[in-house]
């Protein structure tokens, strides 16, 4: 067993009273690999941005859990290192379980080093979702691990119906659920999705250039949840924006993407300046990833060491990373 706090890793609480106050949103970037925690860390120290290093539940399975928990213990070493060669200051590092479904993972994640995790119990009902929040809550705080829970549920990539009324958390429910489990944040759904196709054309309108436009976001409700509770933590999942670049790209060397729409930049700048004080994104560093490994191999049939093309992928998170800190999130220069 052993704390986050040997790892030189941090919760969430402090990460988020300061967005709180400051009006911008903490990025919480999905890892799975080297690369991807380079890029991160790179772009996040550059940018002297704080940072949630996200694992998913497909991310223990690709990767494994104990070796991405190193992964996130050499991020903090790897970024110690680059801010005294830079001259900047050490940035903070949370290590978080994305979408944790059973206490007992969450506790295995919090007794193996992570210092924050997410119990999604927003599948179940409302109050099992409670009870299973409560009791990640009870042996998480004894830790000093901070506590994300969910309520209202993210239409996923297949569902027939997305971001469906009855999906939408409701806001007077939220008042019950964060007094009865302790949380320090919450999920909420305000018509955001996972993956790179949150909206059905026939949702959309397009602009000049036949780029999908998506509907707004329900800012009415996340508005309504800010007034029930004030000053309390709000997570924003299903947050990539699937640039129309990225995806040009792909397509354009051999890619079959079709009908991808994303959450506009305007309105997730939006969303940082409220209470929302995370913001997961995993989906667009996926597309640029791809895009720069697809158009490397195009250029360059005869290359085969794996540097040759995931040293240009690295550069396009970083840029990514960077855009996002600087210049969505608000979050750049806030440690
Ligand atoms: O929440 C969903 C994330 O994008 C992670 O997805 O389980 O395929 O890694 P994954
Ligand atoms: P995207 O698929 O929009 O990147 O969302 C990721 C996410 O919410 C991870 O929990
Ligand atoms: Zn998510």
């Amino acid at each position: 067993m052993v704390s986050y706090k040997e790892l030189g890793l941090v919760n969430t609480k402090e990460m988020f009273k300061k967005a709180m106050e400051g009006k911008y949103a903490v990025p919480a970037y999905n890892f799975n690999n080297m690369e991807q925690i380079q890029a991160i860390v790179i772009a996040c120290v550059e940018t002297q941005s704080p940072v949630i290093l996200q694992v998913s539940s497909g991310a223990r399975k690709y990767a494994n859990q104990t070796l991405l928990k190193y992964l996130g213990q050499g991020a903090v070493a790897m970024m110690q290192d680059l801010a005294k060669e830079k001259s900047l200051k050490n940035i903070p590092i949370a290590l978080h379980l994305d979408h944790g479904d059973t206490f007992e993972l969450a506790k295995s994640c919090i007794d193996s080093g992570f210092s924050s995790v997410m119990i999604d119990g927003s599948h179940h009902s409302f109050e099992k979702n409670i009870s299973l929040t409560k009791q990640v809550v009870e042996y998480a705080h004894e830790r000093d691990v901070t506590v994300e829970g969910e309520l209202g549920v993210l239409a996923g990539i297949e569902d027939a119906v997305v971001a469906e009324e009855s999906t939408y958390t409701h806001p007077e429910e939220v008042i019950e659920f964060v007094d009865k489990t302790g949380v320090d944040s919450l999920a909420i759904s305000i018509g955001t999705s996972h993956g790179a196709n949150k909206f059905k054309p026939e949702q959309c309108t397009k602009n000049d250039q036949g780029v999908y436009i998506p509907p707004e976001l329900k800012f009415d409700i996340l508005e309504e949840i800010e007034k029930k509770i004030p000053g309390f933590s709000i997570v924003l999942h299903g947050s990539s924006s699937v640039p129309v670049e990225a995806v040009k790209i792909i397509n354009a060397n051999g890619g079959t993407l079709k009908d991808t729409v994303g959450i506009p930049e305007e309105q997730l700048r939006k969303a940082a300046k409220s209470a929302v004080c995370k913001v997961n994104i995993d989906s667009d560093g996926r597309l640029w990833m791809t895009a720069a490994i697809r158009k490397h191999l195009a250029d360059k049939p005869g290359d085969f060491d794996p540097r040759q093309y995931l040293g240009p992928a690295r550069i396009a998170l970083i840029e990514m990373y960077k855009h996002k800190n600087e210049n969505v999130l608000g979050s750049n220069n806030r440690v």
